[in-house]
């Protein structure tokens, strides 16, 4: 931790493979922040269950993958501390402990949490567990102490939430928790193939576990603007999805080039993709290449999690060792 600025941490649900949008909008960034602070990184697997609680089998293989890919995208855990929640049992412990002081008023009242209910399929309601989400994310953060927390704009609220549960935590036990920032990055939503955002629900994703051809075949099929029929036609490149990828992987000098000769109607959009296609091997190839290294070498990637688990473990052992006290929950150990 040492000349670094504070400490770092966030964290993914392994609900799936990660793809491209995940990759711009969140992994770049998480790895440039690994020099300047002393990085945390979570995978959330009991948060996964507030949700997916009912089927839980192919949980093991989903952690892999979600650690493969965090690797891959330049997690490093020689600077960072990559771990899953429930290998770091205190998390329970803490996130019980402030469940006492946080009123449930607070958590009805989260909008992630009036968005879950609302498309709940299981007729019993939402669980116990689904309402407390954010108070087990609070515990993950201040387990480590973290000062900053990178996040997207959709987990803001859980920030809020961790701050006020801060703050009346250190009101009646004194002040334990610094309050934790949240660190938007800014960038601009990736789209899937079909022009929306790029999903895993809409089924348009370009994943990081993609081969080369995979992502060359998924290019070639992806939407343009649709006044753009025939080769000759002007286009839109503003309405055009490939373009967006031109912005992210093209030069700037090209990529105004390519502006002008799309509205000019001079360059076909079977062209534009193969373009865009080479550009985006060229950026993020080596990322899908590191990743198919490790999804054929696991035993390295257990050995980063449970040396992880045992870094987090020791800091974790601290808190909770603090946490105890101050709630006076020591007295006969
Ligand atoms: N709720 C986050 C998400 O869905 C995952 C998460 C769990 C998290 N614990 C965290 C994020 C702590 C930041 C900090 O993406």
């Amino acid at each position: 931790m040492l000349g670094k600025k504070g400490r770092i941490l966030s964290g993914h649900r392994p609900t799936g493979l990660l793809h491209i949008g995940h990759y711009e909008g969140t992994l770049r960034n998480w790895a440039a922040l690994q020099d300047e602070y002393d990085c945390f990184f979570e995978i959330a697997d009991w948060h996964a269950l507030t949700t997916g609680y009912d089927d839980t089998a192919d949980m093991p293989e989903r952690i892999e993958q979600i650690a493969i890919d965090w690797l891959a995208s330049g997690l490093d855990p020689e600077r960072s501390t990559l771990f899953v929640q429930s290998h770091v049992p205190e998390h329970a412990e803490l996130c019980l402990l402030l469940g006492m002081v946080t009123p449930v008023s607070w958590l009805e009242r989260c909008p992630t949490y009036k968005d879950q209910i609302a498309n709940l399929s299981d007729g019993a309601g939402p669980g116990y567990g689904l309402l407390g989400y954010p108070v087990l994310q609070a515990a993950d953060i201040i387990m480590y102490k973290a000062n900053v927390v990178p996040v997207g704009e959709d987990q803001l609220p859980h920030l809020e939430l961790t701050r006020e549960i801060v703050r009346r935590f250190n009101n009646f036990f004194g002040g334990i928790f610094p309050e934790p920032d949240a660190l938007l990055a800014e960038f601009a939503a990736v789209p899937g193939i079909d022009g929306r955002k790029m999903s895993k629900s809409y089924d348009n994703t370009i994943n990081l576990s993609d081969t080369l051809d995979e992502v060359a075949r998924k290019m070639k099929s992806m939407f343009t603007d649709p006044e753009k029929l025939r080769m000759g036609d002007p286009g839109h490149p503003e309405r055009c999805p490939v373009f967006v990828y031109q912005r992210m992987y093209n030069d700037p000098a090209r990529l105004d080039e390519i502006k002008m000769q799309c509205e000019a109607g001079e360059l076909g959009c079977v062209q534009c993709k193969l373009e865009a296609t080479e550009r985006l091997i060229e950026a993020v190839g080596p990322v899908m290449e590191r990743r198919a290294e490790l999804a054929g070498n696991l035993d390295l990637v257990h050995r980063v999690l449970r040396e992880g688990a045992e870094k987090a473990g020791a800091v974790a052992a601290d808190t909770m060792a603090e946490v105890r006290g101050a709630m006076s929950l020591d007295s006969t150990r």
